[in-house]
């Protein structure tokens, strides 16, 4: 859809929108803008028409279609408030070309613009404009919409709506959405040249991009306002259409992409004087594995890891401690995160005074005693939050006997969502060693996973947790 200068039209057209727009009390421009909005409603009656529809009431359960099957890529389009508001119509058609189910949210100021009903006619879905939707029934609520979405489109995102993005407003349904969501958010930024060249505005893309908003557009070309060209002129609907299948592709190589997982991983350092410790076997191998992985798989991922001697995974966040109280502090400061896998086999206690110097031996002096206070739990501080608590909770249990047994202990006395559980006995060598053989313990039951390099084992923990992760949001 191209945009329009009036100075361009005809003059036999100009002059009759010149009369019109003096008889309604509008300028030219409004007036332009109220005769494409009756065009666009017109063009929606008729679609809503042949579609069936049986019921006119807006936002009502007219033309919607049955829920989308657990395998259809569902769109959520917000839809902003500037004149672009009128190409949206056409990319929700697009989008549905495509065989995407697309849900679309109006802000107020879209629908200055466009109707609830013309978007819900070509949507053929109702429309969301509320964060409080009085009607109980058809709320499905900003949490729900975030997080059914595979993909979240912004277009028009107005100058105003990228502010708001930018400093995580939540002031309406379509700022809680988006801080809501752990979906790709893809914006088609459209306003004036000036607006969009503005240091305040080029400042929130700057943020915007750092945070992982991915954009289209603006072009550079003719305005909707007289007289105005630059860059500003949103993409169009075929364009911000293949953003939308490109960024989808990219999200099925990582299906992880959007989330943020924090790992620990390695043993824990406990200091019985500056100079000596008291540690354990870990080599760190497990948990390193899984960032790699989850890496891999797209996750933007923090890898807390006690002292070892592994090269820093790529593509990770390392951050290292040597203490278990250093490592749940590091962990503390990195949340939120979607998903925390806690692969550390931390120590449980540590030395209760620790010399400030180092201990010395004297002729004849007594031989020192150690006395040990407990470490906290970092596992089940983080899991029983009720705060910023991550989406799935994930524990390893590294046990000598009754392996199935103690797991399914530490699952519920930690409240975590799964333990890996695996026999550390000296005869299996997996403490240290470079394969694993581990169960899957969950709620759900006990899964035995065959024996494994720990780097396999990585790769099918990130695999299911991708899995669960989709289902629960299609839930
Ligand atoms: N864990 C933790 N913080 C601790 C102790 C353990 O986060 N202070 C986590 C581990 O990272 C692992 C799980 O809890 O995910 C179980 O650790 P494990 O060493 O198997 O069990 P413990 O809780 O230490 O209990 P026990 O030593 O009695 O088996």
């Amino acid at each position: 859809m191209a945009s329009i200068t009036i100075r361009q039209l005809d003059e036999s057209l100009k002059q009759r929108l010149r009369l019109r727009a003096a008889r309604n009390g509008r300028s030219m421009e409004d007036e332009v803008r109220v005769l494409l909005r009756e065009a666009a409603e017109s063009e929606s009656a008729q679609i809503e028409k042949s579609a069936g529809a049986e019921e006119s009431s807006p936002g009502k359960s007219r033309g919607r279609r049955t829920e989308p099957s657990a395998d259809t890529t569902r769109v959520l389009l917000v839809i902003g408030g500037g004149i672009a508001a009128y190409k949206s119509l056409d990319l929700v058609r697009r989008l549905r070309e495509r065989h995407m189910y697309v849900r679309v949210i109006l802000t107020r100021a879209a629908q200055h613009f466009i109707t609830p009903l013309s978007a819900g006619a070509i949507a053929g879905e109702r429309v969301f404009t509320d964060l409080f939707d009085a009607d109980g029934e058809l709320d499905v609520g900003h949490i729900r919409l975030a997080r059914e979405a595979d993909l979240i489109v912004v277009a028009p995102a107005t100058a105003d709506l990228m502010a708001k993005l930018a400093n995580g407003h939540a002031d309406d349904l379509a700022t809680a959405v988006l801080l809501a969501t752990a979906a790709k958010v893809l914006l088609a930024p459209a306003m004036n040249p000036h607006m969009w060249a503005n240091k305040a505005t080029q400042r929130n893309r700057a943020r915007l991009e750092a945070d992982g908003f991915a954009f289209i557009g603006p072009n550079e070309g003719e305005m909707a306002e007289s007289g105005e060209r630059g860059k500003g002129r949103m993409a169009e609907p075929l364009e911000i259409a293949g953003a939308v299948e490109k960024l989808l592709a990219a999200s099925a190589d990582h299906p992880l992409a959007g989330k943020r997982v924090v790992i620990t991983s390695g043993p824990t350092h406990e200091p019985i004087d500056p100079v000596r410790y008291i540690a354990n076997r870990s080599s760190g191998k497990q948990g390193h594995a899984i960032a790699a992985a989850a890496a891999a798989a797209g996750a933007d991922v923090t890898l807390i890891s006690g002292p070892v001697t592994l090269p820093d995974p790529a593509g990770v966040s390392v951050i290292r401690v040597e203490s278990a109280r250093e490592m749940l502090a590091a962990v503390e400061k990195a949340l939120p995160a979607n998903i925390a896998i806690f692969a550390a086999a931390v120590a449980d206690w540590r030395v209760k005074d620790a010399g400030q110097q180092k201990i010395k031996k004297a002729p004849g002096a007594r031989t020192p005693e150690l006395a040990l206070v407990e470490n906290p739990d970092i596992l089940a501080t983080v899991a029983h939050r009720t705060r910023q608590r991550p989406t799935l909770v994930i524990g390893f249990a590294a046990e000598t006997q009754n392996v199935v047994a103690n797991a399914q202990k530490k699952l519920q006395s930690k409240a975590c969502d799964w333990i890996v559980a695996n026999d550390v006995s000296p005869q299996t060598g997996i403490m240290g060693g470079d394969s694993n053989t581990v169960m899957l313990v969950s709620a759900q039951g006990v899964e035995s996973w065959p024996p494994q390099s720990k780097e396999d084992v990585a790769r099918m923990l990130v695999a299911r947790i991708a899995q669960t992760i989709t289902e629960k949001k299609k839930t």
